[in-house]
């Protein structure tokens, strides 16, 4: 479909790579990495994509629901940083023995993956070779929470895709639904992010579903909402699963899906973060931007140990 212009564009962007792999060497992200000439369709690509997939299948399938590249970015992040190892399929040939996306908290749950794919695609047409998977992840991250009617962040770019995935540190270091609070803190800290930042980016939580294994049993009644590739689920949100907003964290102590989300408010200045964000979105909004932002820059590999992966699922 793009083939007929890729010639042309492949021979200006591979001259055009020669100056983005010499700044890449000096481990540098920036904001205008992607600027004008290097592949200035990339944005409304990114854009148009993920306004498609958002809004193509009816709730609770579709909307929100596909935000939930959210968690795919952040499952991304927390895991050797943001390098799209999650989105590697397992490929022996590659050394990949296993996958990410096959650990405890991705498997049968990550959503989003042909979403990557068709704006990678597209992307990779108008501009072959030059825009990361990782970035890639994080411009739709960020484009899907606009899309809701969410907040913004600026990102910097210039990530590179990992070569290895690894499955052990995705069961070690991603937090669990059952996890109290110290637990929280300190896988969060683990990575860099305060107590406060924890309880700012819980509130991802405002859109999506979850599997009735991880849904507090104080919360069971709420898994009735049926999905056709999951079964019943139960929305995050309660109040409104379709928004963006910050009703999410409205009497969260006791509202909360599963017991990660209800412990936000057992610290005394936790809970009053809570309570702030619940009177006030434009406060949840602004601090959500911040440690979104921070999140898209944990672990970054920029230096020699990247690439730029021709197909989001496969090492070169
Ligand atoms: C604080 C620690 C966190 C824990 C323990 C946690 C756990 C979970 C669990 C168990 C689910 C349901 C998955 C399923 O049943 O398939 C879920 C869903 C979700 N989480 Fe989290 N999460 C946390 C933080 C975050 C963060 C920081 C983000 C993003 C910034 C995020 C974004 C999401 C989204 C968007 C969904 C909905 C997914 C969907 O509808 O498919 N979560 N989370
Ligand atoms: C976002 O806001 C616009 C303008 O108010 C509205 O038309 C649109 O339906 C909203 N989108 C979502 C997903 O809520
Ligand atoms: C994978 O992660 C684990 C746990 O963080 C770490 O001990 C191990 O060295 C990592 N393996 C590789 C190959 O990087």
């Amino acid at each position: 479909m793009a083939s007929s212009s890729t010639t042309g564009s492949r021979h200006c962007c591979f001259l055009l790579a020669l100056p983005l792999l010499s700044s890449t060497a000096h481990g540098q992200l920036s904001p205008t990495f992607y600027a004008a000439t290097r592949c200035s369709a990339l944005d409304r690509i990114v854009r148009d994509e993920v306004s498609r997939a958002l809004f193509r299948d009816p709730p609770p399938l579709g909307g929100p629901r596909m935000g939930a590249s959210l968690r795919l970015f952040f499952h991304d992040c927390f895991v050797q940083g943001c390098d799209a190892a999650v989105l590697l399929d397992v490929d022996p040939t590659k050394g990949i023995l296993l996958g990410e996306k096959d650990a405890g908290p991705n498997a049968n749950s990550l959503r989003g993956f042909e979403v990557v794919d068709s704006i990678q695609s597209k992307v990779e047409a108008a501009c072959p070779g030059v825009v990361s998977c990782a970035d890639i992840l994080a411009l739709a991250t960020r484009e899907a929470v606009v899309a809701l009617n969410g907040s913004t962040w600026p990102l910097l770019l210039g990530r590179l895709d990992s070569r290895t995935a690894n499955q052990s540190q995705a069961n070690s270091d991603l937090p669990s639904p059952g996890s109290d609070i110290d637990t929280l803190i300190a896988a969060f800290a683990r990575k860099g992010f305060t107590a406060p930042e924890l309880v700012a980016l819980s509130g991802a939580h405002t859109i999506g579903l979850a599997r009735c294994v991880n849904v507090d049993q104080s919360q069971m009644q709420r898994c009735r909402v049926p999905t056709t590739d999951s079964g019943l689920m139960a929305a995050l949100d309660d109040q409104t699963p379709e928004e963006f907003d910050s009703h999410y964290y409205d009497k969260l102590g006791k509202r909360g899906l599963s017991r990660s989300d209800r412990v936000l408010t057992s610290r005394g200045d936790l809970d009053a973060l809570v309570r702030k964000y619940s009177a006030s979105q434009a406060a949840f909004f602004a601090d959500f931007a911040s440690a979104m932002k921070k999140m898209s820059e944990v672990g970054v590999l920029t230096g020699a140990h990247g690439e730029v992966r021709a197909n989001c699922r496969r090492v070169n």
